[in-house]
C-alpha cells in the first residue's frame, strides 16, 4: 500500500470532504500497525464525529476494518448460525437467556461479546460473576462449544477486526462514541468478520442508549442492515425502548440472577418479551421458522442449554452468585404512580457503584449495581423501597445517589400512564 500523509487524511475530513478509498484503506492499516498515532486517529475520529460519512464511505471504512484481521468460518457446523448484537443499554442482559434459548431451538449462536462501555453494561462482565466462568477461548475451543452446546458467549479474539479494538478503546476516551458511521462500522466489522450467516440487531433508543431519538436510531439501523446485506449476512434490526432500564436489575451478578429467572420460566415481562421477539427474528433469519422459543423457555430446554453453556466454559451454574457487602435503599418520597425512571441515571449509578469501569484496565465489581422495586406505570406508596443500591465500596453511595437526583417522577394517584412498546420498529 502506498504511504500517505496522515495529516492530509485528517484535513480532508476536517474540511467535510469524502475520504478516498485509498485514504481509508491506508489510514486503517497504518493505525492498526501503529504507524498512525493515537492522537492523530483521535483527531480523525472527531472529524468523522462532527462531519459524518457518506454511505459508500462507511462501507469502505467497514471493509478496511474487516481486512485488518482474520475472518472466522462456521461453515463446518451442522446447524445454521444466527447472532444478535445490541447497541448497548442499561439492564440489557438479553444475550444471557437469548443465546441458550435460540440454541435450544436448533440454531448455532456464536456470540462474540464485549465488556461495558461507559454507562452500559457488558455481557462478558456479567458472565464473569459466575464462579469459574472464563471469557477467553481459542477459536478451536469456541467451535467445540458451538458444536456441543449450540451457543457460545466469549470475548472476540485479538485477531478479529483489530483496527476496531484499538479504535473502540480510543473513542471511549475521546468523546467520539455516539457517531452513526463509527458505531455502524465498529459493530458490523466485528460481526461480518465473525462469519455469522444471519444477524439480528437490537438498536436501543432512549436516554440509556447511545441513540437518544428514534430518527437517529433508524438511520443507524438502516446503515448497519445495509452493511450486513452487502456482505452476504442476512441482517434485520429491531428498534427497542431504552428510556427506562430493562427488567429490574442493572449490574453484573444481579443481571445473571434475573436472566436465570427468565430461563426458569419467570422474570420481568419486558425481558421475556424482548428475549422472545429477538429469538423469533434470529430463528426466522436462520431459516428455522417452525421453532417455538416460548415452548423452549417453558419446557426447560433453554435452561438445560444455559447450564451446559456455562459449564463448557468452566462456570458452575449451581454456584451461589456474589452478593454486595453493603446495600442502601432509596424510598419513594410520595405516594402515587411512578411515571418515569430514567435509564441513563440508573446506568450511571450502577457504574459509579462499581459495576462498570472508568478506564479499560479497571476491574469491575461482580455484585455492584442497582435493583429496581417498581417500574413506570406502577403505584408506589410514600416510604416504600424504590431502588436498592449494591456495592462493596460504600464510600461510593453518595456519588451514585447524585446520579439519581431527578431520575424519576411520581404523579398523583390515578395518573394515567402509557408505556412505550418494548419493540418500537423493525428494519430489514
Ligand atoms: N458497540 C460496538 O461494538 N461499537 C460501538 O461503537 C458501540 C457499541
Amino acid at each position: 500500500m502506498a504511504a500517505m500523509d496522515v495529516i492530509s487524511v485528517i484535513r480532508t475530513k476536517r474540511d467535510r470532504a469524502r475520504l478516498t478509498d485509498e485514504q481509508i484503506d491506508w489510514v486503517i492499516d497504518a493505525y492498526t500497525r501503529g504507524e498512525v498515532a493515537d492522537e492523530q486517529m483521535s483527531a480523525l475520529a472527531m472529524a468523522i464525529f462532527l462531519n459524518g460519512m457518506e454511505r459508500d464511505e462507511i462501507a469502505r471504512w467497514t471493509a478496511a476494518m474487516i481486512a485488518s484481521g482474520e475472518r472466522m468460518d462456521f461453515s463446518s457446523l451442522p446447524r445454521p448460525t444466527a447472532d444478535k448484537h445490541s447497541t448497548g443499554g442499561v439492564g440489557d442482559k438479553i444475550t444471557l437467556p437469548l443465546a441458550p434459548l435460540v440454541a435450544a431451538c436448533g440454531a448455532a449462536v456464536p456470540q462474540l461479546s464485549g465488556r461495558g462501555l461507559g454507562h452500559t453494561g457488558g455481557t462478558l462482565d456479567k458472565l464473569e460473576s459466575i464462579p469459574g466462568w472464563r471469557a477467553l477461548l481459542s477459536n478451536d475451543e469456541m467451535l467445540a462449544v458451538l458444536r456441543d452446546v449450540g451457543a457460545v458467549v466469549c470475548a472476540a479474539g485479538d485477531g478479529l477486526a483489530p483496527a476496531d479494538k484499538k479504535l473502540y478503546a480510543l473513542r471511549d476516551v475521546t468523546g467520539t462514541v455516539e457517531s452513526i458511521p463509527l458505531i455502524a462500522s465498529s459493530i458490523m466489522s466485528k460481526k461480518i468478520a465473525e462469519g455469522t450467516g444471519s444477524l439480528v440487531l437490537d438498536v436501543k433508543v432512549g436516554s440509556g442508549a447511545f441513540m437518544k431519538n428514534i430518527d437517529d436510531a433508524r438511520e443507524l439501523a438502516r446503515t448497519m442492515v445495509g452493511l450486513g446485506t452487502d456482505h452476504g449476512v442476512k441482517t434485520v434490526a429491531l428498534l427497542t425502548d431504552m428510556a427506562t432500564p430493562l427488567g429490574l436489575t442493572a449490574g453484573n451478578a444481579l443481571e445473571v440472577r434475573e436472566s436465570v429467572e427468565v430461563l426458569a420460566g419467570g422474570g420481568p415481562s419486558d425481558v421475556v418479551e424482548l428475549t422472545l421477539a429477538l429469538a423469533r427474528e434470529m430463528l426466522d433469519a436462520a431459516g428455522l421458522k417452525d421453532a417455538d422459543p416460548a415452548k423452549a423457555l417453558a419446557d426447560g430446554s433453554a435452561m438445560d442449554a444455559w447450564r451446559r453453556m456455562i459449564a463448557a466454559q468452566g462456570g458452575d451454574p449451581d454456584a451461589a452468585l456474589p452478593t454486595a457487602r453493603e446495600t442502601q435503599v432509596i424510598t419513594a418520597p410520595t405516594s402515587g404512580v411512578l411515571t418515569r425512571l430514567d435509564a441513563y441515571a440508573v446506568g450511571v449509578a450502577a457504574w459509579r457503584l462499581g459495576a462498570g469501569r472508568a478506564r479499560k484496565e479497571d476491574p469491575v465489581q461482580a455484585a455492584a449495581g442497582v435493583e429496581l422495586h417498581a417500574k413506570p406505570g406502577e403505584s408506589v406508596t410514600a416510604g416504600q423501597p424504590l431502588l436498592t443500591l449494591h456495592t462493596d465500596t460504600p464510600e461510593k453511595f453518595d456519588y451514585a445517589q447524585q446520579a439519581l437526583t431527578d431520575s424519576y417522577d411520581i404523579g398523583p394517584a390515578g395518573t394515567s400512564y402509557e408505556p412505550n412498546p418494548v419493540v418500537l420498529d423493525r428494519i430489514g
